[in-house]
């Protein structure tokens, strides 16, 4: 088995790949969920974390319930944020479950006028059932346009990292792709050389080609990318109320499986395709830029102007957490 997949285990199952990596050479263990589920069960407690509900996330029920009808997908994929991944994996699922994926290769504005927001709401409902739509898009409230609901999925990743991978990757497709989305004055600068001679709330905005995270889950309103106050709150509203599932990019295999567990139509067998395939390697740093680690300074006060992002990262990042417990529990019983 391919040593490097097995960096992407982490958490409980990490304690599952150190098992099985020195017991078998078949990756393939991997997606028998039963045995997954057993040797964390019988292995010591003290190396399962348990997650307490600081923010009554749950208001006391479960988060194993679908927010929204199961007709339909929305995956309003974060740029940078293992994206690329995913819709390969999807498009692998589309076809071996036989669902619709309508895969959006529109790469800006994410935030859409009204009139294109109804749109796809319309394209979605008028779609043969079941339908997966992905799309880099700030949230659309389907209510607004009363169309059912569909079931909302995202993935975030370490702010200080999708920033860093897209401050970089901008740069890459202006220089490569001659896509560029800031003023190319500022193309050759490291995020280092950007936070020193500007600051680093303007390294972290639409400006340097980076694209925040907080509208993605707050909505199409100018606040949302204006007011981050009232972005966050939203956004966490909004999550709370609309998205089923939200993973992170460090836990990404542990997404994959309460995925699989919660809308086997969609999802099932979704971990073992991705543990026989790993990590897309495209639009990851190329060589070039790879090296352009921030100095820690530079990540201090990138942190600070991130504050807002970081809240909402922790908030889902405790939510996952607690789900992805309750679905061990849950295949338990
Ligand atoms: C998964 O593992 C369990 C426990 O070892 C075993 O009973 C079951 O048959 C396995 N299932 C598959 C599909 O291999
Ligand atoms: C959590 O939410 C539930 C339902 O709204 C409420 O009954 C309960 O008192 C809340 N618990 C805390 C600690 O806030
Ligand atoms: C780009 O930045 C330079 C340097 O700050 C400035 O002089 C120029 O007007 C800017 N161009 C645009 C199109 O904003
Ligand atoms: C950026 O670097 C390239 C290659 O070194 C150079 O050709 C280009 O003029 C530079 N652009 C700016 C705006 O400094
Ligand atoms: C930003 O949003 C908060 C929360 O909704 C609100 O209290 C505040 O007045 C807003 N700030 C501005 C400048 O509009």
């Amino acid at each position: 088995m391919d040593l490097l997949l097995c960096t992407y285990l982490i958490g409980s199952l990490s304690l599952l790949n150190a098992l099985l990596v020195t017991g078998t050479s078949d990756s393939h263990m991997f997606d028998n969920n039963t045995l997954a589920l057993n040797i964390i069960l019988h292995s010591k407690p003290s190396s399962i974390f348990v997650y307490t509900d600081t923010d009554n996330l749950t208001q006391g029920s479960s988060l194993l319930a679908l927010k929204g009808y199961p007709k339909n997908v929305v995956y309003n994929r974060v740029p940078k944020s293992a994206s690329t991944t995913l819709r390969y994996l999807l498009r692998d699922q589309a076809a071996s479950r036989g669902f619709t994926i309508l895969n959006k290769e529109i790469y800006v504005p994410f935030l859409l006028p009204i009139d294109i927001q109804r749109e796809v709401a319309s394209e979605l409902e008028s779609a043969k059932a079941p339908a997966l739509y992905e799309r880099h898009m700030y949230f659309i409230n389907f209510d607004d346009f009363q169309k059912p609901q569909p079931v909302y999925i995202n993935v975030v990743r370490d702010p200080i990292q999708q920033v860093i991978s897209a401050y970089y990757y901008s740069r890459e497709t202006c220089i490569n792709e001659q896509r560029c989305y800031f003023n190319t004055t500022f193309v050759n600068e490291t995020l280092d050389e950007c936070v020193r001679s500007r600051s680093a709330s303007e390294c972290v905005s639409a400006s340097q080609g980076v694209s925040p995270i907080l509208p993605f889950f707050c909505g199409n309103l100018v606040a949302c990318e204006e007011n981050k106050t009232f972005a966050l709150q939203q956004a966490k509203q909004n999550i709370i109320d609309y998205y089923t599932v939200i993973g992170i990019v460090e836990e990404l295999y542990n997404f994959l499986f309460v995925l699989e567990h919660m809308m086997p139509k969609y999802f099932a067998n979704i971990c073992r395709t991705y543990m026989a395939n790993g990590m897309r390697k495209e639009n990851v740093r190329s060589k070039k830029t790879k090296n352009s680690e921030p100095t820690e300074t530079t990540k201090t006060l990138l942190r600070a102007a991130l504050a807002d992002e970081y809240a909402l990262y922790e908030f889902i990042k405790r939510r996952f957490n607690i789900q992805f417990q309750q679905v061990l529990q849950n295949l338990a019983i």
